[in-house]
């Protein structure tokens, strides 16, 4: 086990290759995960989800899990192949094997993973609405030098209900790198370099 303390003074574990922070499970790009962690999606995040939804059916926002829980070789397929389409750009919105959030079990795409979801009203009513059950936007909208990813409104990330509102705001979204002040950079010289 290490212990070390972010430029913020939260308090980083990393436990069998898994980084935390102040008990946060955290992926990015330059914290992985074990190539072998992971099966499913968490039971805490499907349960919020499933509120979420019964939620936003009422104000007639429909609303489901297009990618939930993705292995790393499914991962590596994913990237590999955008890799070879568009080499320049693949690091702005595809994770490298080891990490995706998606490894996690805590992470799902909502609806349609792609740029014309923007301007939905769902995206609009997840944007205001997702922290209540738990969720942040992980990858807002000009945080891209930060997050390392362009915009994502699809994609969420489960925290749970305290950290969500942390982060929410009031609507002004942050990342969990400003938050807890950790860098999302692949290193060179390591193996997370292709
Ligand atoms: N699209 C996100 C960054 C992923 O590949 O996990
Ligand atoms: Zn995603």
């Amino acid at each position: 086990m290490k212990k070390f303390r972010t430029k913020n003074n939260h308090i980083g574990l990393v436990i069998r290759g898994i980084t935390y922070i102040d008990g946060y499970l955290i992926v990015n790009k330059s914290y992985s995960l074990p190539q072998n962690y992971g099966n499913k999606l968490s039971r805490k995040l499907v349960k919020a989800f499933k509120k979420m939804q019964n939620a936003a059916l009422k104000e007639e926002i429909k609303i489901k899990i297009l990618s939930g829980f993705r292995s790393y070789d499914r991962q590596k397929e994913i990237y590999n192949k955008y890799l070879e389409e568009d080499s320049k750009n693949v690091d702005n919105y595809s994770a490298r094997p080891g990490h995706s959030e998606h490894q996690s079990g805590l992470a799902i795409d909502i609806n349609n993973a792609s740029d014309t979801f923007i301007d939905s009203k769902e995206a609009k009513w997840l944007d205001k609405n997702a922290y209540k059950y738990g969720f942040i936007l992980r990858y807002p909208k000009n945080k891209n030098n930060i997050t390392g990813y362009k915009f994502e409104p699809w994609h969420y990330r489960y925290v749970g209900k305290k950290l969500a509102k942390k982060l929410y705001n009031n609507g002004s979204w942050l990342t969990m790198e400003e938050y807890f002040g950790i860098d999302s950079k692949y290193l060179k010289n390591k193996q997370n370099i292709i």
